[in-house]
Protein backbone atom coordinates (compact mmCIF):
# COMPACT_ATOMS: atom_id res chain seq x y z
CA UNK A 1 0.00 0.00 0.00
CA UNK A 2 1.47 3.11 -0.69
CA UNK A 3 0.05 6.97 -0.06
CA UNK A 4 -0.24 10.14 -2.26
CA UNK A 5 -0.87 13.63 -1.46
CA UNK A 6 -3.04 14.76 -4.03
CA UNK A 7 -3.81 18.65 -4.49
CA UNK A 8 -7.03 19.64 -6.35
CA UNK A 9 -5.35 22.94 -7.60
CA UNK A 10 -7.39 26.59 -7.52
CA UNK A 11 -8.04 26.24 -11.43
CA UNK A 12 -9.24 22.71 -10.64
CA UNK A 13 -11.87 24.19 -7.77
CA UNK A 14 -12.67 27.64 -9.24
CA UNK A 15 -13.79 25.45 -12.35
CA UNK A 16 -16.34 23.34 -10.37
CA UNK A 17 -14.29 19.93 -11.20
CA UNK A 18 -13.24 18.53 -7.42
CA UNK A 19 -16.79 16.43 -7.91
CA UNK A 20 -15.16 14.98 -11.28
CA UNK A 21 -11.71 14.60 -9.93
CA UNK A 22 -12.67 12.67 -6.91
CA UNK A 23 -15.25 10.73 -8.73
CA UNK A 24 -12.22 9.58 -10.63
CA UNK A 25 -10.05 8.35 -8.10
CA UNK A 26 -13.15 6.02 -6.18
CA UNK A 27 -13.79 4.76 -9.47
CA UNK A 28 -9.78 3.68 -10.07
CA UNK A 29 -10.54 1.79 -6.50
CA UNK A 30 -8.15 4.42 -4.51
CA UNK A 31 -9.33 5.13 -0.79
CA UNK A 32 -9.11 8.43 0.68
CA UNK A 33 -7.74 8.31 4.06
CA UNK A 34 -7.31 12.33 3.89
CA UNK A 35 -9.51 15.48 2.64
CA UNK A 36 -9.30 19.31 3.31
CA UNK A 37 -9.93 22.48 1.79
CA UNK A 38 -7.57 25.08 2.21
CA UNK A 39 -5.85 28.34 1.19
CA UNK A 40 -2.33 27.55 0.57
CA UNK A 41 0.01 30.74 2.08
CA UNK A 42 3.26 32.08 0.43
CA UNK A 43 4.89 30.09 3.06
CA UNK A 44 3.38 27.01 2.58
CA UNK A 45 3.91 27.53 -1.38
CA UNK A 46 7.44 27.85 -0.82
CA UNK A 47 7.75 25.01 1.39
CA UNK A 48 5.98 22.56 -1.39
CA UNK A 49 7.46 23.63 -4.21
CA UNK A 50 10.96 23.82 -2.59
CA UNK A 51 12.82 22.21 -5.52
CA UNK A 52 10.88 24.66 -7.81
CA UNK A 53 11.69 28.55 -5.86
CA UNK A 54 14.36 29.11 -7.77
CA UNK A 55 12.91 28.72 -10.84
CA UNK A 56 12.24 31.33 -13.22
CA UNK A 57 8.49 30.86 -13.28
CA UNK A 58 8.11 30.02 -9.68
CA UNK A 59 6.76 33.43 -8.96
CA UNK A 60 3.82 32.77 -11.21
CA UNK A 61 3.33 29.46 -9.47
CA UNK A 62 3.24 30.84 -6.38
CA UNK A 63 0.25 33.86 -7.20
CA UNK A 64 -1.79 30.96 -9.14
CA UNK A 65 -1.18 28.35 -6.21
CA UNK A 66 -2.06 30.85 -3.08
CA UNK A 67 -5.22 32.52 -5.79
CA UNK A 68 -8.12 30.12 -4.51
CA UNK A 69 -8.82 27.51 -2.31
CA UNK A 70 -6.97 24.35 -2.88
CA UNK A 71 -8.40 20.56 -1.91
CA UNK A 72 -5.51 18.21 -0.40
CA UNK A 73 -6.04 14.44 -0.54
CA UNK A 74 -4.59 11.95 1.44
CA UNK A 75 -5.08 9.34 -0.94
CA UNK A 76 -4.10 4.82 -0.33
CA UNK A 77 -3.94 1.92 -2.70
CA UNK A 78 -1.35 -0.28 -3.99
CA UNK A 79 1.32 1.46 -6.35
CA UNK A 80 -0.76 4.63 -5.13
CA UNK A 81 1.77 6.85 -6.38
CA UNK A 82 2.54 5.94 -10.18
CA UNK A 83 -0.91 4.71 -10.54
CA UNK A 84 -2.71 8.08 -9.62
CA UNK A 85 0.52 10.23 -11.66
CA UNK A 86 -0.57 7.92 -14.76
CA UNK A 87 -4.16 9.19 -14.24
CA UNK A 88 -2.88 12.76 -13.96
CA UNK A 89 -1.06 12.42 -17.46
CA UNK A 90 2.24 14.72 -18.23
CA UNK A 91 2.67 18.03 -16.85
CA UNK A 92 1.38 20.36 -19.83
CA UNK A 93 -2.30 19.93 -19.96
CA UNK A 94 -1.29 20.40 -24.25
CA UNK A 95 0.84 17.53 -23.93
CA UNK A 96 -1.24 15.15 -21.72
CA UNK A 97 -3.13 12.28 -23.33
CA UNK A 98 -6.51 12.18 -23.60
CA UNK A 99 -8.32 10.35 -21.23
CA UNK A 100 -5.85 11.59 -18.39
CA UNK A 101 -7.25 13.95 -15.92
CA UNK A 102 -4.86 16.87 -17.66
CA UNK A 103 -5.46 15.85 -21.08
CA UNK A 104 -9.52 15.81 -21.04
CA UNK A 105 -9.32 18.87 -18.25
CA UNK A 106 -6.12 20.90 -18.94
CA UNK A 107 -4.29 23.39 -21.61
CA UNK A 108 -1.94 24.66 -19.75
CA UNK A 109 1.60 24.26 -18.02
CA UNK A 110 0.86 26.04 -14.49
CA UNK A 111 -3.13 25.53 -14.39
CA UNK A 112 -2.99 21.67 -15.01
CA UNK A 113 -5.37 20.59 -12.44
CA UNK A 114 -4.07 18.31 -9.84
CA UNK A 115 -1.08 18.02 -8.20
CA UNK A 116 0.32 14.42 -6.70
CA UNK A 117 3.40 13.22 -5.15
CA UNK A 118 6.20 11.86 -7.82
CA UNK A 119 7.46 9.36 -5.45
CA UNK A 120 7.31 7.71 -1.82
CA UNK A 121 9.72 10.57 -0.45
CA UNK A 122 7.67 13.13 -1.82
CA UNK A 123 4.59 11.78 -0.64
CA UNK A 124 5.91 11.19 3.39
CA UNK A 125 7.38 15.41 3.00
CA UNK A 126 4.45 16.66 1.20
CA UNK A 127 1.57 14.44 2.95
CA UNK A 128 3.26 16.11 6.23
CA UNK A 129 2.73 19.67 4.99
CA UNK A 130 -0.92 19.33 5.01
CA UNK A 131 -1.72 16.81 7.43
CA UNK A 132 -1.37 15.99 10.94
CA UNK A 133 -0.94 11.97 11.71
CA UNK A 134 -4.05 11.83 13.34
CA UNK A 135 -5.84 13.30 10.52
CA UNK A 136 -5.95 10.48 8.60
CA UNK A 137 -8.83 8.16 8.72
CA UNK A 138 -8.82 4.58 8.94
CA UNK A 139 -11.30 1.82 7.36
CA UNK A 140 -11.94 -1.59 8.79
CA UNK A 141 -15.26 -2.70 6.99
CA UNK A 142 -14.69 -4.62 4.31
CA UNK A 143 -17.32 -3.53 1.21
P1 LIG B 1 3.02 20.20 -10.26
O1 LIG B 1 2.86 18.77 -10.61
O2 LIG B 1 2.18 20.71 -9.13
O3 LIG B 1 4.56 20.50 -9.93
C1 LIG B 1 5.15 21.75 -10.14
C2 LIG B 1 4.22 22.72 -10.81
O4 LIG B 1 4.86 23.84 -11.39
C3 LIG B 1 3.56 22.01 -12.00
O5 LIG B 1 2.64 21.06 -11.56
C4 LIG B 1 3.00 23.19 -12.75
O6 LIG B 1 1.81 23.69 -12.16
C5 LIG B 1 4.10 24.22 -12.53
N1 LIG B 1 5.06 24.29 -13.65
C6 LIG B 1 5.94 23.35 -14.03
N2 LIG B 1 6.70 23.79 -15.06
C7 LIG B 1 6.28 25.04 -15.33
C8 LIG B 1 6.66 26.03 -16.27
N3 LIG B 1 7.64 25.81 -17.13
N4 LIG B 1 6.00 27.20 -16.25
C9 LIG B 1 5.01 27.43 -15.35
N5 LIG B 1 4.60 26.53 -14.43
C10 LIG B 1 5.22 25.35 -14.42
Amino acid sequence: MQRSLILLKPDCVQRRLIGEVLSRFEAKGLQIVGLKMLQVTPELSKQHYAEHVEKPFYQSLEDFITAAPVVAIALEGLEAITVIRDMLGATNGLKAAPGTLRGDFSSSRQMNLVHASDSPESAERELGLYFRPEEFCEYSMNL
